[in-house]
Formats: C-alpha cells, sequence, structure tokens
C-alpha cells in the first residue's frame, strides 16, 4: 500500500517527503482553509516536493463548473488529479474529464455502491472516508474490504484511497484490507513512526555501548 499526505501545509509535505516514503498528496478545502493558504499560494515550489500525484479538490457543486475548475487545478500540473465529491454532477464531471485524459479522485466515498458508480464512471481513485463512518458507528475497514472485493472481482482498476484517517490502526487495517493507498495526517505519520520499545531499545543500544568502551 502507498502512504500518501493529506495536507495544505508545506512543511509537513517537506518534512515527511525527507523520509522517502511518500508516494503522493491529497488535500481538500477544509484543509486549505485550514492553513490559510489558497491553492495558488499553496502550488508555489510544490511540484519539486511531491514525489506523485497530487490531488487538489474542485469546490463547485454543478458538472459544467466542476470541469471549469478541473481544467484550471490541471494547469498547476501533469500530477494533478482533480478531486470531485461523489454526486451525480460529480460521475458526469469525472467522465468529461476523463475524456479529456485527466484523472479524477472521487471522494465523499460511504458505500460500496458509490464507489463502484466512480470506477464505472471512470475514476482513476476513490477515497471511501474510514474515520467519518467509524465516528457514525459505522466500520470503515469494512468498506474498505468491500470496494476491494468488488474492484478484483470485476477487474475494475480504479485505485482506493483509505481517507479520513485518524490513527495508526485505520493505516493498518486499510492496508489489510486491501486498500491502493492511505492518505495520512501528518500527526499519524508521526505516530506510525513511533514506539515506546524502540525508543528503549535505542536507549539500552547506547548505553551498552557507551559502557563497553569500544569504537566501531
Ligand atoms: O481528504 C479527505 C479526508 O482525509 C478528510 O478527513 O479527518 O476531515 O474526515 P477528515
Amino acid at each position: 500500500m502507498e502512504l500518501y499526505l493529506d495536507t495544505a501545509v508545506m512543511e509537513e509535505i517537506r518534512e515527511i517527503a525527507s523520509w522517502g516514503i511518500l508516494s503522493g498528496v491529497t488535500t481538500n478545502p477544509s484543509l486549505l482553509a485550514k492553513a490559510g493558504v489558497s491553492v495558488a499560494d499553496f502550488m508555489k515550489g510544490i511540484e519539486s516536493l511531491i514525489p506523485g500525484p497530487l490531488s487538489l479538490e474542485v469546490t463547485a457543486e454543478d458538472a459544467e463548473t466542476m470541469v471549469a475548475q478541473g481544467l484550471k487545478l490541471r494547469e498547476y500540473g501533469e500530477n494533478v488529479v482533480i478531486k470531485l465529491p461523489l454526486t451525480a454532477e460529480g460521475l458526469k464531471a469525472c467522465g468529461r474529464l476523463k475524456e479529456k485524459g485527466i484523472p479524477a479522485n472521487l471522494t465523499l466515498v460511504f458505500s460500496a455502491n458509490q464507489a463502484l458508480l466512480a470506477a464505472r464512471a471512470g475514476a482513476a481513485y476513490v477515497s471511501p472516508f474510514i474515520g467519518r463512518l467509524n465516528d457514525n458507528g459505522a466500520e470503515g475497514a469494512l468498506l474498505i474490504q468491500e470496494i476491494r472485493a468488488i474492484f478484483d472481482r470485476y477487474g475494475l482498476k480504479t485505485k482506493i484511497i483509505a481517507a479520513s484517517v485518524r490513527s495508526p490502526r485505520d493505516v493498518t487495517e486499510a492496508a489489510l484490507g486491501g486498500a491502493d493507498i492511505a492518505t495520512i495526517p501528518y500527526a499519524v505519520m508521526k505516530k506510525m513512526v513511533a514506539h515506546p520499545l524502540t525508543d528503549d531499545g535505542l536507549r539500552r543500544f547506547r548505553t551498552d555501548w557507551e559502557n563497553s568502551g569500544l569504537s566501531l
């Protein structure tokens, strides 16, 4: 499973990209609003930092304006994927962008049927929101498994991005469920790398080595 960063903060991208584990980035209007940056500002100098696809989301809710916004966002780079809401209008926009050779990521997906519709509309990516489902008493991990089973059974090539990730456990469950990608907030990435036994083990190695008087 590939790992994307879900953020609109350049410093976070810079730090996580430096680990050498990042395959792409996703963002959304809420993340941009929280960071206080326009898409234009966010895109300044970003290309060199992102090793793969970058999902930028439209804000329109009708297909025609979604396509117009998608074309504008795509001007930022060949790696830009247009994020569209999973609505009837989003499906229409997805097909029209595909005809122009522009990939779409269908977002706000909460059911396997919505994911199937996205795949049939020609979406390159589909983003089930596992955290928001879990918040509402449903099982996000199960949705990933269902979408994986359907896509595999019918040979659908749309990639599954596990989104709305809240914890390291969500990432593990997405991987076990067969997601192609998990898009992960910075704070969760930081938790994924850390383990108290790693810190403890490192401390012990350091102490034993320092006490030994040996050198490499
Ligand atoms: O980018 C979409 C998704 O990751 C949003 O997550 O935490 O707002 O449910 P969240």
